[in-house]
């Protein structure tokens, strides 16, 4: 079975919690794309729902499959979100940001009565920290936010080579919503709560990867079939 197969399982299973009337958090990623897909198959099949995209690329996936959107103007709250992680710790803490949609994910996320993380089971770790952790900035004033963020890991016992994030033909990577991402490379993270919470604080951060207490479950496919995790 490949990669692509279990990341659809993952995405098959979270469909099943969708209930007619819910409103939702689209996500992003490939594992997401999944989700939005399956999930315009039962629309299709006269399922009501509305669904706010975390990226521009999820959108025009939801307007492909026929997923009704709307905003967090239109609507109070979601009743879930389901999405994918770039890591999962046993806690449920999360690195999300691999694919760029980091700060409308978590806008999303904490809006949502719920969140589910569907990833295949390569994504789930005993500590976080093996994946680049992502940081959204702002361009201006970086040079002070790149010490800032260098205190703050300092601070937390950890620290790692710095990369601003490219696209593939060598242009700084922009996000949807017009800043930058650096790729911290910190090998292991013992206390994410507490290094979140540091990033918070500095100004010149938008937002980071590290998603915690959001995530309620997770749905995790490997080889040997499909494990849920709840948060205690
Ligand atoms: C997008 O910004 C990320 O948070 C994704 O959710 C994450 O990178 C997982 O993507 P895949 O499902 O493609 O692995």
């Amino acid at each position: 079975m490949s990669m692509d197969d279990l990341k659809r399982q993952a995405a098959a299973r979270a469909v099943e919690q969708v209930q007619d009337g819910m409103k939702l958090g689209l996500g992003t990623g490939s594992t997401a794309k999944h989700f939005v897909e399956l999930l315009g198959e039962r629309v299709k099949a006269g399922l009501k729902v509305v669904g706010v995209p975390t990226s521009e690329a999820t959108r025009a996936d939801a307007e492909r499959c026929g997923v009704p959107l709307t905003t967090l103007e239109e609507v109070d709250h979601l009743d879930l979100t389901v999405d994918g992680a770039d890591e999962v710790d046993p806690n449920l803490d999360l690195i999300k940001g691999g694919g760029g949609a980091l700060l409308r994910e978590k806008i999303v996320a904490a809006a949502s009565d719920r969140m589910i993380v569907i990833a295949d089971e390569t994504k789930w770790v005993d500590t976080l920290g093996r994946f680049p952790l992502p940081i959204e900035v702002i361009p201006f004033g970086l040079g002070a936010t790149r010490r800032a963020i260098e205190a703050a890991f300092a601070g937390n016992g950890v620290s790692g080579p710095m990369d601003i994030r490219k696209t593939r033909d060598g242009h700084v990577f922009v996000t949807d919503g017009g800043h930058w991402i650096v790729d911290a490379r910190l090998g292991r993270i013992p206390d994410s709560p507490r290094l979140a919470a540091s990033l918070n604080s500095i100004p010149g951060v938008v937002e980071h990867g590290l998603f915690i207490g959001l995530a309620r479950t997770a749905v995790l496919a490997g080889p040997q079939g499909i494990r849920i995790v709840e948060r205690h």
